[in-house]
């Protein structure tokens, strides 16, 4: 027997951490599964964290992602897997792909794919991912930006890592669930609820 990992993903404001709530609260004090999140609570992720809020280089930035993912993986992932648990993280690679693939249009050839190839032969890749898919419209009026000019950016930007993440559904349809994330919460929830049981180790 062996544990599995179940992954969230979404664009900002898709509802994900609302879900990530209930589902902690749903499975707390259970010892065979185990939350976890991406940028991580670590020193690596308090780094990536400085580079987001801070102006840095796009690949910088990707590379500080890619440093504290392999933290998780030894840290967190692995020994969670080895110990026949559940893991379920909020975001993982495939934030990577869609985000990173949008930021470094125009510095990468083909961006997503590149970033893909870098995680090639030493990530693990999930058994499960939970897409929250939502229009960038109304995940951005969730989020909130009053600032017209940031909020235009915020939804362009958001339009790229949304087709991103609908790509990467497309390229492995085995390994994603979408959830249509524009649904009232007690519908996501409960389509959440059902993946992810239906997921377990
Ligand atoms: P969070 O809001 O889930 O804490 O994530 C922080 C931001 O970082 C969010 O906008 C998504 C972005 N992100 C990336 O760009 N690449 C990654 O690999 C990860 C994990 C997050």
């Amino acid at each position: 027997m062996t544990g599995k990992l179940i992954t969230l993903e979404g664009i900002d404001g898709s509802g994900k951490s609302t879900i990530t709530k209930s589902l902690k609260h749903y499975f707390k004090g259970k010892p065979n599964v185990v939350f976890t999140r991406e940028p991580t609570r670590e020193w690596t992720g308090e780094a990536v964290n400085r580079a987001i809020n801070e102006e840095t280089d796009h690949l910088a930035e990707l590379f500080l992602f890619v440093a504290d993912h392999a933290n998780h993986l030894s840290k967190t992932i692995r020994p969670g897997i080895a110990d026949n648990k559940t893991v379920i993280s909020d975001r993982y690679s495939d934030s990577r792909y869609a985000y990173q693939g949008a930021t470094l249009k125009g510095i990468i050839e083909q961006p997503l794919e590149w970033v893909m190839e870098l995680h090639k032969g030493w990530t693990v890749v999930p058994d499960l991912t939970i897409l929250f898919d939502v229009s960038p419209e109304i995940a951005v009026s969730r989020v909130g930006t009053r600032d017209y000019q940031t909020k235009f950016e915020k939804i362009s930007f958001l339009e790229q890592v949304r087709s991103n993440y609908l790509k990467l559904v497309d390229m492995q349809p085995e390994r994603f669930i979408v959830v249509n994330a524009e649904q009232p919460y007690s519908k996501v929830e409960q389509a959440v609820f059902k993946a992810v049981k239906d997921n377990m180790a």
